[in-house]
């Protein structure tokens, strides 16, 4: 009987130990291969940029992807691009541009559309 407790209690600090790993090792990648969605407020702008920006304008911002040849989108890198002011950035984000690029400002809010113009600044532009 004394045996069988320290075993169940060697089970239980071991059972413990796992867990408080678990805590302080869990991090939100972690509990993504999980298989639980990021919360939206968490992602970022590079995050939603891939998400939903990158199909026509690609990772690197050339808009060389099938979809982006087909709608010809501008290589946001591009001086043309980079040479427009962030009021005529944020306008085609937020209210969209051409026949071919939708607006965002209902689907991802101001804030998001705003991080958005600052990442196309940042990354693709010299500022
Ligand atoms: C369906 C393809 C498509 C998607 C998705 C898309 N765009 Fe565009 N985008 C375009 C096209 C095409 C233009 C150019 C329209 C024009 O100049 O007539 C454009 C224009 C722009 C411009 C203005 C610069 C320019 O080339 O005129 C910015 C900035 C921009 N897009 C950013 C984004 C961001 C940020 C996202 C994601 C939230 C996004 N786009 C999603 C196709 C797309």
């Amino acid at each position: 009987m004394e045996r069988i407790s320290k075993v169940l209690g060697l089970g239980v600090l071991f059972g413990g130990a796992v867990l408080a790993f678990t805590l302080v090792s869990g991090t939100p990648q972690a509990s993504f291969a999980a298989g639980a969605p990021p919360p939206a407020q968490q992602q970022t702008a590079e995050d939603v940029y891939l998400d939903k920006c990158a199909v026509c304008h690609a990772k690197d911002g050339s808009g060389n992807t099938a979809k982006g040849r087909k709608v010809k989108a501008k290589d946001l890198r591009s001086a043309e691009v980079q040479k427009m002011s962030d009021k005529d950035l944020l306008d085609a984000i937020a209210n969209g541009k051409g026949k071919d690029m939708d607006g965002f400002k209902d689907e991802l809010g101001m804030p998001m559309v705003t991080a958005l113009e600052k990442y196309v600044r940042t990354q693709f532009g010299n500022k």
